[in-house]
């Protein structure tokens, strides 16, 4: 008998990845999933769709009767696996959609709530909220290795931006996360993914596709004036779902709290988008800036001492591999 995932927001870029991963072969594992491609499509998990351990579901997180339909479903399969394990990752995610209050609040607040009281009336015994690093807003690195998961944080507020509205929803779920497990009604714990990455990535706003696809497209880039300064690490989304199931294959590591999950390879934006150029051929890229964003951190630099200590999860992609693997691939298309 093999475990039964749960997963919300099932093609996007951690979903889809980690139906790869759980669904290798042999496995004996099920996924019954569900996504409305708000931010994605069916294409992402084309490889597993006629797979007899996948059931998908075009639902909305935030449709009373769908998701009814969707726990009925978890229901009845729920008997015929060891454990039960739901991971909740739809999500209104990309940058200009951090900015739009009432979307984050419905999607990311009270849909991973229902979905979380869903889990528990199921009797699922696992749970796996993933957050983010944005939390960590305005104190999003320290010079003593990084942010930690205890540390105080001191964010960014609405008279200074309207982008925190997404970072507070996600801290506001992490509570929950807790209190479900502090009050024993699940396992279960919250993840603080930084900067995801995928050679797979759809939105081309994101920083990494959005240089490769300038230079190919303009000979050029153009980025927001606080690249002047900015850093950043980038997590590749095969290791952000490794942590993930590194985490749901861990009880002791499910005691409701939070882990940072990120890499220690920092880089300037600025010299991403040198890097970028380099391995496309460009000598002499052109940069150019223009646009400020408001309470963006000049750095976040996570510690992952935490995850790596309670787990034996270590990432495993370089960012000189998935570049090369995201610049293969951006440019086939
Ligand atoms: N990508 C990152 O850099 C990053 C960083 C930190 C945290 N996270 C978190 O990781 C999780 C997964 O993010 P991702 O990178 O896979 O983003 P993603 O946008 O690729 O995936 C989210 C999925 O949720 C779906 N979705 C949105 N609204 C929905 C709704 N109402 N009902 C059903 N599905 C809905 C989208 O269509 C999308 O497929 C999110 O909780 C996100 O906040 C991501």
């Amino acid at each position: 008998m093999g475990k039964l995932y749960a997963i919300s927001g099932v093609t996007g870029m951690t979903g889809n990845e980690l139906v790869r991963q759980i669904l290798v072969d042999g496995s004996t594992d099920h996924i019954i999933g569900f996504d409305n491609f708000y931010a994605s499509s069916i294409d992402t998990v084309a490889d597993h769709i006629d797979d007899d351990r996948f059931e998908f579901f075009e639902y909305d997180i935030n449709n009373k009767d769908q998701m009814h339909d969707f726990e009925v479903r978890v229901s009845d399969l729920k008997g015929s696996y060891e454990e039960l394990i739901y991971i909740n990752c739809a999500a209104v995610v990309h940058t200009e959609h951090f900015y739009h209050v009432y979307e984050t609040f419905e999607t990311n607040v009270e849909g991973m709530n229902s979905f979380l009281e869903q889990a528990i009336r199921v009797g699922a015994q696992k749970f796996i909220n993933c957050s983010t690093s944005e939390v960590y807003s305005m104190n999003s690195w320290n010079e003593n290795g990084g942010v930690k998961e205890s540390d105080y944080i001191t964010m960014a507020i609405a008279e200074h931006s309207q982008r925190t509205s997404y970072a507070t929803g996600k801290l506001l779920t992490e509570f929950f996360m807790k209190d479900a497990v502090d009050t024993g009604k699940i396992k279960g714990c919250s993840i603080r993914f930084a900067n995801v990455y995928s050679k797979d990535e759809r939105y081309p706003k994101h920083i990494i596709p959005f240089i490769i696809n300038s230079f190919r497209d303009n000979g050029k880039v153009v980025l927001l004036e606080n690249s002047r300064k900015n850093k950043r690490t980038f997590l590749n989304n095969y290791d952000s779902c490794s942590a993930v199931l590194a985490l749901a294959a861990t009880d002791s590591a499910l005691d409701g709290t939070v882990y940072n999950v990120a890499t220690d390879e920092e880089i300037s934006i600025i010299d991403l988008a040198k890097l970028c150029a380099s391995k496309m051929g460009i000598d002499n890229p052109v940069i150019e800036f223009s646009g400020y964003r408001e309470s963006d951190p000049e750095r976040r630099l996570l510690s992952t001492d935490k995850i790596k200590t309670r787990t034996s999860w270590r990432p495993a992609v370089t960012l000189d591999r998935g570049l090369d693997e995201c610049i293969t691939n951006y440019l086939k298309r």
